[in-house]
């Protein structure tokens, strides 16, 4: 076996010129970037880039090391940067928004009452502890807001709580944008409630994150989730970003090297580091955070109004185009006019939603997602609402999605539509 040292490459001559192109395969449709969007250039090159020195993290002396430590809190840094974070947040980096969302479930001090709403993914459902308050699901994002205040005004009433006049902690965790419908959610207006109560708030940006910019301080939430493979950064990278005091004061989230600052000769003689620190132990997952670090400085740098008003052309026009097909019928929570982000669920009336995927993908090259999008109470909820709303009898039991992004094309849209034309 060889061992072949390379040096540093140089820069990559697209780095920079066009660092949102997305990569992909000639000819395959893409329809899926809710569930996975495709890589960056600029995280594909910030990869490569590093790969030669790629060594161990917070662990050598080397030169390979010292480098990849800096990288690895550089991106810390900078995805902390781009999500707002402020004196006192802490930036740690997880698998992904369920990892991130599980972190801060088990940092919750004892007692604390998580208030959700039936329309979250399952991420956003279950790490919460079972004494959880879950809100209806609500018809437009007014009622959300109402309903929101209403459950905070009774679990902040003397005496409502387990600890009688003490007030318990509260946190409510809410979704940015459904993976669902892509509708928006009233987040600020949510926060503004939470924050008269004296709640805090957890905002899963996982869908929101990657079509438009979000910002823990200007939002007033404390805590936000996102997943780097949703947002253009492949490698297997999350971030839990937000206030310090709780994960702090909670068990680390793994126990192991890396998370202490002292460790003695008896079994429990340990004193764990605060800090991001603290839950991050174990060899820490490098390229991840850096593809995800510049994902972040390249949407940083990017006009997002732009690509903003791009993304909304192309979904109005497969909305448009769904809503002209007699058999399409589109699922969603609020009025059709709600904001939302690039995803559309629906069904194809009389047919078998899994095989309509099938042929999506066998006779056109058209990746979509379909089944109930691990949001079952919300799925079901709105397929049976989308039965009522279109008089049909004949929709089938689980839905289809299209989702798109940055490289998505009217090309693309347009072979969705014409597929669906032909299948319907
Ligand atoms: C709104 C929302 N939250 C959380 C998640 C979980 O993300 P991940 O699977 O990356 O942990 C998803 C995934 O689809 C999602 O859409």
């Amino acid at each position: 076996m060889t061992v072949t040292l390379v040096p540093p490459p140089a820069p990559h001559p697209a780095r920079d010129a066009r660092p949102l192109d997305v990569l992909g395969v000639p000819g395959q449709v893409n329809l899926d970037y809710a569930a996975t969007a495709p890589c960056a250039r600029a995280a594909a090159d910030v990869v490569a880039e590093l790969l030669p020195w790629y060594a161990s993290v917070h662990r050598g002396a080397g030169a390979l090391s010292r480098r990849c430590t800096l990288a690895y809190e550089r991106a810390r840094q900078t995805v902390g940067d781009f999500f707002g974070a402020r004196p006192g947040d802490h930036v740690v980096f997880t698998r992904n928004t369920t990892d991130a969302l599980n972190l801060l479930a088990r940092a919750l001090p004892a007692g604390t009452t998580v208030v959700t709403f039936g329309g979250e993914h399952h991420a956003n459902l279950l790490p919460w502890p079972r004494a959880s308050v879950r809100l209806p699901v609500p018809r437009e994002p007014a009622e959300a807001v109402r309903a929101l205040a209403a459950a905070l005004a009774e679990l902040r009433r003397p005496g409502a709580g387990p600890g009688g006049d003490r007030l318990p902690p509260v946190l409510v965790a809410v979704t940015g944008a459904s993976n669902v419908t892509g509708e928006r959610w009233p987040v600020a207006e949510l926060a503004r409630v939470a924050r008269r109560h004296g709640a805090r708030i957890v905002l899963d940006a996982a869908q929101l994150a990657p079509h438009a910019p979000v910002d823990v301080a200007a939002l007033d939430v404390d805590y936000l989730a996102v997943s780097g493979h949703k947002l253009y950064a492949p490698f297997g990278a999350g971030v839990l970003v937000g206030r310090g005091d709780w994960l702090d004061a909670a068990p680390p989230y793994l126990a192991g090297g890396g998370a202490t600052s002292h460790v003695g000769a008896a079994t429990h003689d340990v004193r764990w580091a605060t800090g991001p620190a603290r839950h991050e132990a174990g060899t820490p997952n490098l390229l991840g955070a850096v593809a995800l670090a510049a994902v972040c400085a390249a949407l940083a740098a990017a006009d997002r109004a732009a690509l903003h008003d791009a993304e909304q052309a192309l979904l109005a026009r497969l909305r448009r185009g769904m809503a002209a097909l007699p058999r399409v019928v589109e699922l969603r929570t609020f009025g059709p006019e709600a904001p939302r982000v690039g995803i559309v669920s629906f069904v194809v009336a009389g047919r078998d939603s899994a095989d309509v995927a099938a042929e999506l993908a066998g006779a056109h090259d058209i990746g979509v997602r379909d089944g109930l999008f691990c949001a079952h109470p919300l799925a079901r909820r709105l397929l049976d609402e989308a039965a009522a709303r279109s008089g049909r009898r004949d929709l089938p039991p689980t839905a289809l999605r299209a989702s798109i992004g940055l490289g998505s094309t009217t090309e693309h849209v347009d072979r969705l539509l014409a597929a669906l034309a032909a299948l319907a």
